[in-house]
């Protein structure tokens, strides 16, 4: 049941609105006592949907063979055509994987790459994605072009001048993330497609933090392949993602895990990769009817409000500056910490545990450029006051 507030609008009529903040919390199982502010990393799932994940566990051990002999393939193609509906597209040109990790392997691993083609991704490129760029790359002895993106990032200008300089004749493949993990930023991927295609280099979008986060209208964008998480922000159970495929790159794309139906082709060599429950994917419908109900244009704009308010707060404490300029952030910020010396992974990693162990404070912090910044995440279930506890440790931060 999702509750209202009622408020008035400058011009005086009364509209209702979802209740967001702390009065959304019972919607999830978030422990009492955590300031929950890292929905960017691993999401947080709704009851309801959680519920439904645990329905279809059920039906599907009534009756295994009946289910997955018969029953499953009909039934992601149904979830396939309400992902259409909520980030563009035909069903059949969406297939699910677990994970954004994952569906980008697919992509890497299904290049034909030959010695001397580069790779181009920018410089922060998440790590395990650039660990697989890598690792592709050296099996076929080609190497990756790295385009460093400006922190902080508040003109797209140098980005494309960067990357318009950096694609070659050699580059097969454009990798370029929608909203940066360390710094949030949401970057301009239309206009970096572009230059792309005008070279006739393809794009892979790593949208892991997108779908919920952002509107999106996936086709339109101009790429040739998109991956997204369900799990982070359109409220689907962990191990959700979707990768999106333009129909004429479809036959040349295959998952890491080659099963029975290869040759069956796009999306249907992804929906069976082994033996695994496809429950989270199945109550996928369920997590966007929670989005829907919520609004999700009401959502996005909650978020994006909250998220620059923890900003402004967050900066003043600490007297620094944000990653991104606001018209580049959405529902993240990364706050620079006002110190720069031992800014680097280790550090990072340190203080997200200290963060959490001694102040029971969740975020992610990343090293850019010399200096740590703290990411915060604003969902429906946070509250002005969840911040003010990060900003009031000051000094005892940087101890
Ligand atoms: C930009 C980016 N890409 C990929 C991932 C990996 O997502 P997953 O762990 O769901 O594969 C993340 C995770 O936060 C991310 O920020």
């Amino acid at each position: 049941m999702i509750q209202q507030q009622t408020f008035s609008t400058a011009a005086g009529s009364m509209v209702n609105a979802p209740l967001f903040g702390h009065a959304r919390r019972g919607d999830f199982l978030l422990a009492d006592g955590i300031a929950h502010l890292n929905h960017g990393s691993f999401g947080a799932v709704p009851r309801g949907v959680l519920e439904a994940v645990q329905e279809w566990q059920r039906r599907i051990e009534a009756d295994p063979d009946t289910f997955f002999r018969r029953d499953l393939l009909a039934l992601l193609h149904g979830a396939a055509d309400r992902i259409a509906g909520f980030l563009g597209g035909r069903g059949g040109d969406w297939a699910f994987v677990e994970n954004a990790t994952s569906g980008l392997n697919a992509v890497i691993a299904s290049l034909r790459l030959e010695p001397g083609d580069e790779l181009l991704c920018l410089s922060q490129v998440y790590g395990a994605v650039g660990n697989a760029l890598r690792y592709h790359a050296e099996r076929a002895g080609a190497r990756i072009v790295t385009v460093a993106v400006p922190v902080p990032f508040g003109d797209p200008a140098p980005l494309l001048d960067r990357l318009k300089a950096a694609l070659g004749a050699r580059t097969r493949l454009a990798l370029f993330d929608h909203i940066v993990s360390g710094s949030a930023a949401v970057l301009p991927i239309a206009d970096m497609a572009a230059l792309c295609r005008k070279r006739g280099v393809p794009v892979a979008i790593d949208g892991a933090h997108a779908p919920g986060q952002i509107a999106l209208d996936v086709p339109a964008l101009g790429v040739q392949w998109y991956v997204g998480n369900l799990h982070k922000w359109a409220f689907a159970a962990k191990g959700t993602a979707v990768l999106w495929c333009a129909p004429e790159r479809q036959a040349a794309l295959h998952p890491t895990v080659i099963s029975h139906d290869l040759g069956k082709g796009f999306p249907a060599e992804f929906a069976w990769t082994g033996t695994r429950d496809p429950s989270a994917w199945l109550a996928v419908p369920v997590a966007l009817d929670y989005l829907a109900a919520l609004a999700a244009d009401a959502v996005r704009a909650h978020n994006a409000a909250l998220a620059r308010a923890a900003a402004a707060l967050l900066i003043d404490a600490w007297g620094t500056e944000a990653a991104a300029a606001p018209e580049f952030r959405a529902a993240m910020v990364s706050v620079r910490l006002p110190l720069s010396a031992g800014a680097d992974r280790d550090a990072a990693h340190r203080l997200i545990d200290r963060l959490r162990c001694d102040h029971a404070i969740a975020v992610n912090v990343a090293a850019l450029d010399r200096a740590l910044w703290v990411r915060v995440s604003a969902q429906i279930y946070n509250e002005l006051d969840d911040y003010r506890r990060l900003a009031a440790l000051g000094p005892r931060l940087l101890a």
